[in-house]
């Protein structure tokens, strides 16, 4: 994305000078679907961006216009409503929900344009919703905390996208680091860094090119049975809170009985918590071996018991399994659709291209997109 196109579109549309805000998207190393339960996840923000060039109103007003899809929205601080425009719904209901905090802000114009694949499963909204916040906070002066930005885009997602989803994608997208990977304990939010040393492979996504359209009632309703389960523990072990708080015994005395999904979902999410604890120790040893045998017994998991997988990732993961070269790789994010993440030796990483394009595209008459990983910093304003 180029700085000076970028601000002179902005101008264009809006006639005043920019600031830009840069929000990245994110890959996660392991860690699916733990984050709402109080696990832990293994995030790291990318190279690929959301870009805002953003400026202050001296009315209450918001004017959005997003490049991609060449629309316009406007919309009042007065009264934020839910817009039928998707990629506006992410920027209204970070203003809704840091009106909701208490805060006051002017009006603002806002331009929008980035390089994350959308709907690829890279956390395109949550980088919007990073961006939006940051850039309010900083034309206001707000002073709001980093981890509260993340809060508040999250609060966004759930009201007016209507997907309650975890934190993982929104922390990633403002505290990443380049050439780190997070461990995120999302039960007490506390986070470490932990170098992604590959030493001679590297992170390969492979874009399925499909989102099903179940995703986000799915991804809900996951949510819902993990609580259930919960529910169901607490009623005899008043101290468990979440599955972050649930052994595998305490899910065969309690739930198997009572719902054979139910127990099969829970205990999926139990040891997922428990292979990102064991993936950690791997990276920050260099066991990228180790670490990738985690990443497909995760899809298994993913796949078979918790049920977010599809044909197409399937696909993608049991072709690289015995590839030459490919150590680990896995469905990543939410499911149904979006990409693999892969851990693949430099030198096979053609190889694997080329001939993974060929048989997806003699399977699904779809083109599989690759993106061989890098990893960035982080939200941030850049002037
Ligand atoms: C989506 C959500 C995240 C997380 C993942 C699954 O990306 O936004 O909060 O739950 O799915 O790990």
């Amino acid at each position: 994305m180029d700085i000076q196109t970028l601000k002179s579109s902005f101008r264009k549309i809006f006639q005043t000078e920019p600031v830009l805000v840069k929000s990245p998207g994110r890959i996660n190393i392991i860690g699916e679907h733990t984050d709402y339960n109080n696990g832990f996840v293994m995030p790291a923000a990318i190279n690929k961006a959301i870009y805002v060039a953003v400026s202050q109103r001296d009315d209450q007003e918001i004017h959005l216009y997003a490049e991609s899809y060449q629309q316009k929205h406007v919309a009042s601080i007065d009264q934020i409503e839910k817009s039928d425009k998707s990629w506006a719904n992410y920027i209204l209901g970070v203003a809704d929900q840091i009106k909701k905090r208490g805060f006051e802000f002017s009006g603002f114009n806002l331009y929008l344009d980035g390089n994350v694949p959308l709907g690829a499963g890279l956390s395109s909204s949550a980088a919007l919703e990073c961006a939006t916040a940051f850039a309010i906070n900083h034309l206001n002066n707000l002073g709001i905390s980093q981890m509260d930005l993340a809060l508040i885009s999250q609060k966004a997602e759930h009201e007016f996208a209507g997907v309650n989803c975890g934190i993982m994608d929104q922390f990633a997208s403002v505290f990443g680091k380049k050439d780190q990977a997070m461990m995120l304990d999302c039960r007490s939010m506390k986070y470490e860094y932990i170098p992604l040393k590959l030493d001679g492979y590297r992170l390969v996504l492979l874009n399925t090119n499909v989102k099903h359209s179940l995703a986000d009632s799915a991804y809900n309703e996951r949510r819902s049975q993990c609580e259930q389960g919960v529910a169901w523990i607490k009623e005899y072990e008043p101290e468990v809170n979440s599955l972050r708080d649930v052994s595998l015994e305490m899910l065969e005395k309690y739930v198997k009985a009572k719902d054979m999904e139910v127990y099969r979902k829970c205990t999926f999410v139990v040891q997922e918590i428990a292979r990102v604890i064991k993936a950690a120790d791997q990276l920050a040893n260099g066991d990228l071996t180790a670490l990738g045998k985690l990443m497909f017994a995760t899809h298994e998991g993913l796949s078979k018991d918790y049920e977010v997988s599809c044909k197409e990732l399937d696909f993608l993961v049991d072709f690289v399994r015995d590839f030459d070269g490919v150590i680990g790789a896995r469905m990543m994010g939410g499911g149904f659709g979006g990409c693999t993440i892969n851990i693949v030796k430099d030198e096979q990483i053609e190889t694997l291209i080329d001939k993974i394009t060929i048989a997806y595209q003699n399977t699904f008459n779809l083109n599989v997109e690759a993106y061989v990983v890098e990893t960035g910093d982080g939200s941030s304003l850049l002037g």
